[in-house]
């Protein structure tokens, strides 16, 4: 899947300009800065394919990727804070929401969670909205090089606690740090056994 070409196909700022569902798709969703758009480079190997910066609110569009097989790989705005005028924020906001329950070809979405700060009550949301749409979704914890090993227990502990709450939630979860590489691997064989 990642052996062969990957290529930015699109970014999205509407419904109508989604490209034709016709292949399978999967996508990143998450708070604004949890990593989406870095852990795309990190799946690719490629350091600049998905913009990634430290300000919240850098992905504005729904950008479409093209995987070796024909899948789509979609990187999606962030939700939450964002530093941007709150009309666009709002803008985003509502797109991005229809896109996850509206999009008849998305076969997973994993939804990324920072390893330090677990799952927030606008996670929550979103995993709600998966759940009624029922688009299957897979927790992937970032940024594991920031937590300590003593707090991982903790985190893993309250976000499989909340996803027992959601019947569209994979149990197994997935962490990983884009900076130094772990769980990189484990990802990209899951996202290779999705059809
Ligand atoms: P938006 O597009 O704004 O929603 O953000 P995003 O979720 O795409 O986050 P992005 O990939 O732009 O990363 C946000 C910041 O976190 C950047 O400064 C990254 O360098 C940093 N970051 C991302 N992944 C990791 C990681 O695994 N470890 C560390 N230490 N930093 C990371
Ligand atoms: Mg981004």
């Amino acid at each position: 899947l990642f052996a062969g070409p990957v290529d930015f196909l699109k970014g999205v700022v509407a419904m109508e300009g989604l490209p034709p569902d016709d292949r399978p798709e999967i996508c990143f969703a998450g708070r604004s800065n949890v990593g989406k758009s870095s852990l795309i480079n990190a799946l690719t190997n490629r350091k600049g394919l998905a913009r990634a910066s430290n300000t919240p609110g850098r992905t504005q569009e729904i950008n479409y990727f093209t995987l070796g097989d024909g899948h789509y790989m979609v990187d999606l705005p962030g939700y939450g804070y964002a530093e941007a005028p709150v009309a666009v924020v709002e803008k985003w906001q509502r797109l991005l929401r229809t896109y996850l329950a509206g999009r008849a070809t998305l076969r997973r979405a994993f939804v990324l969670i920072d390893a330090r700060h677990g799952i927030k009550p606008v996670d929550e949301d979103i995993m709600a909205l998966l759940d009624t749409a029922a688009v299957s979704f897979q927790v992937v914890l970032t940024k594991a090089d920031k937590i300590k090993d003593k707090d991982r227990e903790r985190v893993l502990k309250q976000v499989r606690e909340k996803l027992a709450a959601h019947p569209a939630a994979y149990p197994e979860l997935v962490l990983t740090s884009s900076e130094k590489g772990e769980g990189i691997a484990t990802l990209r064989t899951i996202i290779a056994g999705i059809d």
